[in-house]
């Protein structure tokens, strides 16, 4: 595995890979990573010549009293993983090239970027649309991988690669889970093994809210958003951001669940936010 610093040493591979016709497959990732990365690398080796991984926690999608200094990185772990995944190439860009002094371009999916995560988290989409834009523009890939855990992301990155025609088709896969549910992140090294013993309840709310529609009938936006709301709030522990029953491609709140929708909700325990959605069907 090559390990790739530098921005023009990246785009010389990539012109190398595309003249002798080769597929490429992109992880763009933090680090720090877990099975859920490795699922997503292993589909992009599964179905693309080259994988490349990208590991850079970016400043611009991190608000002013976010975690961007204490998120956690473990560079040497992560290369010993991806060597081990057999990746071609890791991108690890340094933030002064990513966003060199005179840095004002940004992308900005609007609407969609300010609703759920983005109305709790102002700025953490334009932050990241931007930084998958560049990174698209780099790497060149065919195909790029992300989990349904941030379902949001998906939804905006899908909506930008549309409208700036950008030639990279995006696949999402199911999200990895701890044994007793917990939807895998980097961030859950954050809870206090007191909060890690309550964090299954927020998948476990999602169930609540899962088998009223598909086991027992019930089509009320409202009245699904309400038992899983009731049922986390039974936690004290928990305080709850927002449960939300939405439409999958325009993140807008439905009343009556018709066929596939997006059931998501953020909580914080202690000072640890977390995330998590499951998607309904009717049928
Ligand atoms: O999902 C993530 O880890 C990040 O938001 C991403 C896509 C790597 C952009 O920084």
């Amino acid at each position: 595995m090559e390990i790739v610093r530098r921005i023009l040493r990246m785009k010389e591979i990539v012109r190398g890979w595309h003249r002798q016709g080769r597929t490429i497959g992109f992880v763009p990732t933090m680090g720090y990573l877990h099975e859920g990365h490795l699922s997503l690398i292993r589909e992009s080796k599964r179905m693309t010549d080259h994988t490349v991984v990208s590991i850079f926690v970016n400043p611009l999608q991190f608000g002013p009293r976010e975690d961007y200094d204490r998120y956690p990185r473990d560079l040497d772990r992560d290369v010993e993983i991806l060597s081990r995944e057999s990746v071609d190439v890791l991108f690890y860009p340094s933030v002064e090239d990513m966003y060199p002094p005179g840095y004002r371009t940004y992308i900005d999916v609007e609407g969609l970027s300010q609703k759920w995560e983005g109305a709790s988290r102002p700025g953490h989409f334009r932050g990241v649309a931007t930084v998958v834009c560049k990174l698209f523009h780099i790497v060149q890939p065919d195909f790029a991988f992300f989990g349904q855990k941030d379902a949001q992301q998906f939804v905006i990155l899908r909506r930008m690669v549309q409208d700036l025609n950008m030639d990279v088709e995006l696949i999402q896969l199911p999200i990895v889970r701890e044994s007793d549910g917990l939807a895998m992140s980097s961030r859950n090294v954050y809870l206090s093994p007191e909060e890690r013993t309550v964090a299954p309840r927020l998948y476990q709310a999602l169930q609540v809210g899962r088998r009223l529609v598909q086991e027992e009938g019930e089509r009320d936006a409202e009245k699904i958003v309400e038992a899983v709301r009731s049922f986390l709030a039974q936690e004290p522990r928990i305080r709850i951001d927002y449960v939300a029953l939405v439409d999958l491609e325009d993140l807008e709140p439905i009343e009556t669940v018709r066929g596939p929708a997006l059931l998501a909700a953020a909580i914080y325990l202690g000072p640890t936010r977390l995330i998590d959605n499951v998607t309904l069907n009717t049928k």
